[in-house]
């Protein structure tokens, strides 16, 4: 595929990683967010950096959560 689209490197182009991983920008990441993991929770519940962590621990509810940018879905 690389080569038919004259494409370098899968693994930096946006064109591959928006369907192939959780391609969000890299502002809206969680700590420990890896690009290899492939597609994880934040491709549908959104960029979790601002409430993973509040999420986890139980600190924050639900409607703080989805303040802070959780996708309900
Ligand atoms: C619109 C979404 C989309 C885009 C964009 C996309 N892919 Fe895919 N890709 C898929 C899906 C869905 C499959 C699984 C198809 C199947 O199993 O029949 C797939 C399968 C593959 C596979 C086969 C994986 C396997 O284990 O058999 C490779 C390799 C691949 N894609 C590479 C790429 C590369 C390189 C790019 C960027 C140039 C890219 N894809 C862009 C959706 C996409
Ligand atoms: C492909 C999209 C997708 C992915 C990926 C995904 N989810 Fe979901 N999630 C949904 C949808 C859609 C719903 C709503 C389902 C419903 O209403 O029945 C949901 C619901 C939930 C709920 C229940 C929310 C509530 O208010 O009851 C939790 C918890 C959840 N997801 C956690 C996760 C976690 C953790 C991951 C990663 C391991 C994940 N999800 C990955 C789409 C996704």
């Amino acid at each position: 595929m690389l080569r038919t689209l004259g494409l370098d490197r899968a693994e930096d182009e946006d064109l591959c990683l928006d369907c192939h991983a959780d391609n969000v920008p890299v502002e809206r990441r969680a700590k420990g967010f890896q690009i290899s993991d492939g597609v994880g929770c934040e491709a549908c519940h959104g960029g979790a950096v601002n409430w993973l962590g509040r999420h986890i621990s139980g600190e924050a509810d639900h409607a703080a959560n989805l303040a802070s940018g959780l996708v309900p879905k």
